[in-house]
């Protein structure tokens, strides 16, 4: 066995997940506009004295699932080694989840559907076809928010962005408490003029962190 996946299988049998906040960033452009609204959610978590801890994917080398199926018998992704191979046990010790991607084509960033597919290893399915299925991370008070950023002025343009990470994380047991989408917003960090968007980043956070208190 892979020295990491005791690590990981450490983090999948903590059934006391902490109250703690982890936060993802799906952008590719550092310093961009998804950069500066988790940081503003985090601080409105940290507000509140909950700890967080945030990861920008572009700089955690992983790859998308491969579809092996091995996290079926394992429980835990054993077919890659990689970055995720660290994130997994920040994922399961938080019980609170930020996650921010800007709209690309419609949708998350690459980067934030890799991550979102990555935790596919934390289903379990039945024998049956179709396939019945349940989340290991589910009934643990594990609670999301999300927010993305696009160029263009409406939902349209935003396309499923929201939608793509707030369907999967419910599915895995998440409860999404709120989503924060910014709109008409191309250079690179102009979010920062825009502070009653700033605002509501950080109450969005602080009430993230009054849920994970309850
Ligand atoms: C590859 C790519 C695809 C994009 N697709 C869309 C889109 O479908 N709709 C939209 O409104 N903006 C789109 N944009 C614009 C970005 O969402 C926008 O510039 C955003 O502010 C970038 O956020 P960031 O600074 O966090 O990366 C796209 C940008 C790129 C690079």
């Amino acid at each position: 066995m892979h020295p990491f996946h005791s690590l990981i299988e450490q983090g999948l049998i903590d059934r006391a997940p902490k109250a703690k906040v982890l936060g993802i960033g799906g952008s590719p452009r550092k310093n961009g506009n998804s950069d500066v609204l988790l940081d503003h959610l985090l601080k409105g978590v940290r507000a509140q004295k909950i700890p967080s801890f945030k990861v920008q994917l572009r700089d955690v080398r992983f790859q998308p699932c491969i579809g092996c199926e091995q996290c079926r018998k394992n429980q835990i992704c054993t077919g890659l080694i990689d970055g995720m191979s660290i994130l997994y046990p920040r994922v399961f010790e938080s019980r609170g989840l930020v996650l921010v991607s800007p709209t690309h084509n419609y949708n998350v960033t690459a980067w934030m559907k890799a991550f979102i597919d990555r935790l596919y290893c934390c289903y379990h399915f039945d024998d049956t076809r179709p396939r019945g299925w349940s989340s290991r991370l589910a009934g643990q008070g594990r609670t999301a928010v999300v927010s993305a950023v696009c160029e263009q002025a409406d939902s349209y343009d935003m396309g499923f962005t929201l939608e793509a990470m707030r369907r999967p994380l419910e599915a895995l047991g998440y409860d999404v408490i709120g989503e924060l989408p910014v709109f008409g917003i191309f250079e690179k960090g102009g979010v920062r003029e825009k502070t009653d968007l700033l605002d509501a980043a950080e109450k969005l956070g602080a009430e993230l962190a009054e849920a994970l208190m309850r």
